[in-house]
C-alpha cells in the first residue's frame, strides 16, 4: 500500500511539473485527487484492510493527498507568473516612441480656386448668393430671354428632369432668383455646380461655373470692363494681358468674352490657345432690358453687367493641368499638390 501510493505521488508531481497551462494542470489533479481519481479509488479500497492496518494508510493516504494540494497550487501559481510575464514580454508599449502622424486634409483644387474668386470679388463689394441645381425651365432659360427654339436648350446640351424641370445649365439662373428677391443695388456672385450633357477631355457633365452681376442705377459697360480687369489681374497676375471681344449672349446686350495672354506660350502661340496667344476665361456682358422685365426692374432706370466663367476651366489655367477629369478622380497624389 505505501508503495502504490509512493508511485502514485511521484507519478503525479512529474505530471504536475510538466503541465504547461493551467487547464492541463486541471486535467492531472482530477486523474489523482479527482472522485474518480487514484488516490481516491486507494483510499476507497481501504475497506478490504484489516483494522489495525487501516488508520496507518488512512494517514498515509492522507498525507499524500495534502503533498499533492500543495504541490498542485504551487505549480498553479508558477504557471500563473509564468502567463503573466508572457504577457507583460509580448503587450509591453514603448510610450517614448514617436506618434504616427496623422495625414493632414487639403480643401479641393476647385473649392480652393472657387474662395479665392469669391475673395476677389468680395473686396469689391460683391456678397455671395445661391440657388437650386435642379432648377425651374423659367429661370434656366426663359427668364434668361432663351426662348422654347433656342439652340441652347438643345436636348444634347441640358439634362431635363421634366418637360419643365432642368438639371441647371449654368448659374445664371441665380440672377433671375436673387433680383426677384432684392431690388437695385445688387452685388452678387453665385457659384455652384452646373449640368451639360458633355464628357471628354475638357468637358464633363457635372463641373463649376461662378456667376456675378451687378445693378444699379448708371452702371456703364466702363464698369464692367473695370471690375473684371481687375478680377483677371488680381487672379492672374499683374502683367497678364486682357482683351474684351464682342460676343453674343440672349441674356446680355452688347456682349463680350474676355481672353487673357496665353499662360503657357506667353503669347507667342501654341497648342493650348490654337496658336492664337490668347485664351478664352469669361462671358459677360450688359445685362439685357428683357431680363430686367422679367424680374420686373425698371430698364429705364436701371442698368447692370454680368458675367460667368467656368471654374474648372481657370483652374486649369492657372496650374497648368491639362486633363479636367483629373479634378474628379480625386486622386491624393494629384490633390496634395495644391
Ligand atoms: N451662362 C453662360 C454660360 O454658361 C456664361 C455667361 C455669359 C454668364 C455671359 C453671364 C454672361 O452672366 O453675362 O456659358
Amino acid at each position: 500500500m505505501k508503495d502504490k501510493l509512493n508511485k502514485i505521488e511521484e507519478a503525479a508531481l512529474q505530471s504536475a511539473s510538466v503541465a504547461a497551462s493551467e487547464a492541463e494542470l486541471q486535467q492531472v489533479r482530477a486523474r489523482y485527487l479527482g472522485r474518480k481519481g487514484e488516490i481516491t479509488a486507494v483510499m476507497k479500497g481501504m475497506g478490504q484492510l484489516s483494522p489495525e492496518e487501516r488508520p496507518l494508510a488512512g494517514a498515509l493516504a492522507n498525507q499524500v493527498k495534502d503533498r499533492l494540494e500543495a504541490a498542485f497550487a504551487e505549480r498553479q501559481e508558477s504557471l500563473r507568473q509564468e502567463l503573466m510575464q508572457q504577457k507583460l514580454a509580448n503587450e509591453c508599449l514603448d510610450v517614448t516612441l514617436p506618434g504616427r502622424r496623422r495625414r493632414r486634409g487639403y480643401k479641393h483644387p476647385i473649392t480652393q480656386v472657387t474662395e479665392e474668386i469669391i475673395e476677389i470679388f468680395a473686396a469689391l463689394g460683391f456678397g455671395v448668393a445661391e440657388g437650386p441645381e435642379i432648377e425651374r425651365d423659367f429661370y434656366n432659360f426663359e427668364a434668361l430671354n432663351i426662348p422654347k427654339d433656342h439652340p441652347a436648350r438643345d436636348m444634347q446640351d441640358t439634362f431635363y428632369v421634366s418637360e419643365d424641370v432642368v438639371l441647371r445649365t449654368h448659374t445664371s439662373p441665380v440672377q433671375i432668383r436673387t433680383m426677384l428677391k432684392q431690388k437695385p443695388p445688387v452685388r452678387v456672385v453665385a457659384p455652384g455646380t452646373v449640368y451639360r450633357r458633355d464628357s471628354d477631355i475638357t468637358h464633363s457633365p457635372m463641373f463649376h461655373q461662378i456667376e456675378g452681376f451687378l445693378v444699379d442705377r448708371q452702371v456703364t459697360f466702363g464698369d464692367l470692363k473695370g471690375i473684371l480687369t481687375t478680377f483677371v489681374t488680381e487672379f492672374f497676375g499683374k502683367n497678364v494681358d486682357v482683351r474684351f471681344r464682342p460676343s453674343f449672349f440672349p441674356f446680355t446686350e452688347p456682349s463680350a468674352e474676355v481672353d487673357i495672354q496665353c499662360v503657357i506660350c506667353g503669347g507667342t502661340g501654341c497648342r493650348v490657345c490654337g496658336q492664337s496667344g490668347w485664351l478664352e476665361i469669361l462671358g459677360s456682358g450688359m445685362i439685357d432690358p428683357e431680363v430686367f422685365k422679367s424680374v420686373d426692374y425698371d430698364p429705364e432706370l436701371y442698368t447692370g453687367f454680368a458675367f460667368g466663367l467656368g471654374i474648372e476651366r481657370i483652374a486649369m489655367l492657372k496650374y497648368g493641368v491639362n486633363d479636367l477629369r483629373l479634378f474628379f478622380e480625386n486622386d491624393l497624389r494629384f490633390l496634395k499638390q495644391f
